[in-house]
């Protein structure tokens, strides 16, 4: 923890959007009158029909519902597109920086987004996509990825887009849990100068995914991959006809605009449902205060549109709010590690956005490869994803920054649609490692196990008392997991997973999930997910993940392995079982490390004492705590003397 103070600075408190006082007074406001205030605020989006009432919701169990804007209709799209024509037609919408640096970026005004989002819709309606039904995008990240997702909206159908990086087996999981027939999908996708095959991806998850019935190809990189008739369709061929005209279809605020799925302690993904009025609302706002976004500057955020974070961050909030929003194909270290800073320079990015884990991979390689570049373009960093270790924040304020830049800690989840407690640049002063204090309309409470609300300076579990437009509505095809996950553990109130601490400013700092998620390098997985791909090992028994400390990635993956009789342990099974996960889940679930184990420590009732699973891969074997409780302690000091790392 860090106790220095980074004030705002004087420029920023005089020009930013919200200052001290102003800050002030919107959180006050919006706590105070949440009605008017999230009235007022709507203004920001353009309504087919304006919404007269703003939140109705309830979190108890008798009453439980979420609803924003309820009787407002508008089209996402239209707010992202058509609405800035008229002022900002031949504006840049969207930069496109490529995987290789050689290849010429592209870029895509406000119009030109207008015709290639239609376009896409019309081929969507062509083949009888229709309002509220489930598309799938499993894309690179090119422009077409935004089109597509742009296209969905524009026509009410609800996307699903799932990372690149997950595997056939992962993909088709998500595609029939959403019971989704169209998948939209490129020849191959590249990062850091390595093809990714999502066509051929594609493919093998057809063969466990029923409901699959078309699947539109984007020629990206003109590999060759095999065409199935009568399901596969090239995107290119069936764009060839259609006009650049496409009527946005009118939304109901709470009609769903997208589903994606994230990792929960328990079972399977969970397809976390996204509406468009409150959401929209909250990714422009989020995205306009927290960066201070004024029209005409470069804003970058490094993420994938694979995750929360490309969605609100890269397409919704930015272009509803009229940004140039930069859109990178490629990796930070590839060619060098120099590439996020080229172009920084090559863009004239203002405000860049990105994640702590980047930072310390980075960082690592020396300070020759920032400095070499100018950078003189930047005004505002963001990080997200995880808790910023401060040296890495010092490194991004002083090295990368140059100590001119405020950096924005924005904490949030895929759940909250949008930044929950996160610096406002011109407001707030900075403490390195600290999310500082909530957004408008947030209100963070801080429990104990028992539930009971801690004031003051403290520690405990992070729960939002209210309701806000971002929400999360529901759980795909599961109301009752939704509730059961947020809302069961401390009733009345929006469990976030996270532990947290408050300092006597007020200021939050996030500790860290306190549920059996581990977050690595800003991803979200579920230990039980890593559990079940390798108990489908045929000479795995049982098998227990924790989280481990790792310099680059922050968390990394530790699994203790049970094996079946007669199987011997040994490196070559080890090596086995890291393919196996990658294969069953994707190469962001990799097991960092592997302990064969005879047994694990259980309770006499069954259960897996996971705190001291935990410990050993921490690694802090002298505080284990009582075990008395085991069924069989001296399992735990086999597990201590082989441990691994
Ligand atoms: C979890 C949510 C938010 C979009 C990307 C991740 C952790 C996120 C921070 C931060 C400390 C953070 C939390 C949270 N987290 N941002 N600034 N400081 N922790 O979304 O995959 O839904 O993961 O990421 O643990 O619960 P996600």
């Amino acid at each position: 923890m860090s106790d220095s103070i980074y004030p705002v600075p004087a420029e920023w408190a005089r020009r930013a959007r919200v200052d001290a006082a102003g800050y002030e007074r919107l959180h006050g406001l919006s706590l105070a009158d949440p009605g008017s205030f999230w009235l007022e605020q709507a203004r920001r989006l353009d309504w087919i029909k304006r919404p007269e009432i703003a939140g109705d919701w309830s979190f108890d169990e008798a009453d439980f519902h979420i609803q924003w804007f309820a009787d407002g209709k508008l089209n996402v799209a239209a707010n992202c597109i058509d609405r800035h024509l008229a002022s900002r037609g031949g504006d840049t919408a969207i930069i496109w920086e490529p995987d290789d640096p050689a290849e010429a970026p592209r870029s895509y005004t406000y119009l030109q987004l207008y015709e290639e989002v239609c376009r896409f819709a019309n081929v969507l309606k062509a083949q009888g996509v229709q309002k509220g039904d489930r598309v799938t995008v499993y894309m690179p990240m090119i422009p077409e990825a935004a089109f597509a997702i742009l296209a969905c909206a524009r026509i009410g159908a609800i996307h699903s887009v799932v990372f690149g990086g997950f595997s056939p087996e992962a993909l088709a999981g998500r595609i029939t849990d959403c019971d989704s027939s169209v998948v939209i999908t490129a020849d191959e996708g590249r990062r850091g100068g390595k093809k990714v095959p999502l066509k051929t991806n594609v493919d093998a998850a057809a063969a466990h995914a029923p409901a699959l019935e078309k699947v539109i190809v984007v020629k990206a990189t003109g590999g060759d991959v095999p065409m199935q008739p009568g399901r596969d369709i090239w995107y290119h061929e069936a764009a060839a006809g259609e006009p650049a005209d496409c009527p946005p279809v009118a939304m109901g605020a709470e009609d769903p605009l997208f589903i994606l799925y994230t990792s929960g302690s328990t079972g399977k993904p969970k397809g976390v449902l996204h509406s468009s009025g409150g959401y929209l609302l909250w990714a422009s706002l989020t995205h306009a205060l927290t960066f201070d976004y004024r029209p005409g500057q470069v804003y970058w955020c490094a993420a994938d549109i694979g995750w929360v974070t490309g969605h609100s961050y890269i397409v919704y909030g930015p272009l509803a709010n009229g940004a140039t929003t930069l859109m990178f194909e490629g990796v930070p270290n590839w060619p060098s590690a120099a590439r996020i800073w080229e172009v920084v320079d090559r863009h004239k990015v203002e405000i860049l956005y990105t994640a702590p884990t980047a930072l310390r991979a980075l960082m690592r390689e020396g300070d020759a490869h920032v400095t070499r570049t100018s950078r003189k373009s930047l005004r505002l960093l963001g990080t997200v994803g995880e808790p910023i270790n401060p040296e890495a924040w010092r490194w991004y304020h002083e090295v990368v920054g140059e100590g001119r830049c405020p950096i924005v800690d924005t904490w949030w989840q895929t759940e909250t649609g949008g930044h929950m407690i996160t610096p406002l640049p011109g407001a707030m002063a900075l403490k390195p490692g600290s999310a500082t204090l909530p957004f408008p309309g947030v209100d963070p409470q801080i429990v104990d196990a028992d539930g009971r609300v801690l004031h003051g300076a403290t520690e405990g579990n992070l729960v939002i008392a209210r309701s806000w437009p971002g929400q999360m509505r529901t759980v795909w095809g599961d109301h009752a997991r939704f509730f059961q996950t947020y809302f069961s553990t401390y009733p009345g109130k929006y469990f976030t997973g996270d532990g947290c601490r408050r300092d006597a400013d007020g200021y939050y700092w996030i500790t860290g999930r306190v549920d059996d998620v581990i977050n690595v390098s800003g991803h979200r997985m579920g230990t039980a997910e890593v559990e079940s791909a390798l108990v489908l090992h045929p000479k795995v028994a049982e098998a227990a993940v924790v989280g481990m400390p790792h310099d680059i990635k922050g968390q990394g993956i530790y699994a203790y392995v049970t094996l079946n009789a007669g199987c011997t342990g040994d490196e070559a099974l080890r090596a086995e079982l890291v393919k196996w996960v990658r294969t069953e889940i994707g190469p962001i679930a990799t097991p960092d490390a592997i302990q064969f184990a005879p047994g694990l420590p259980k309770t006499r009732s069954g259960k897996i004492m996971r705190r001291i699973l935990r410990k050993i891969a921490e690694g802090d074997v002298t505080s284990l705590g009582d075990t008395s409780t085991l069924a069989d302690p001296a399992v735990v000091d086999d597990l201590v003397a082989n441990r691994v790392g």
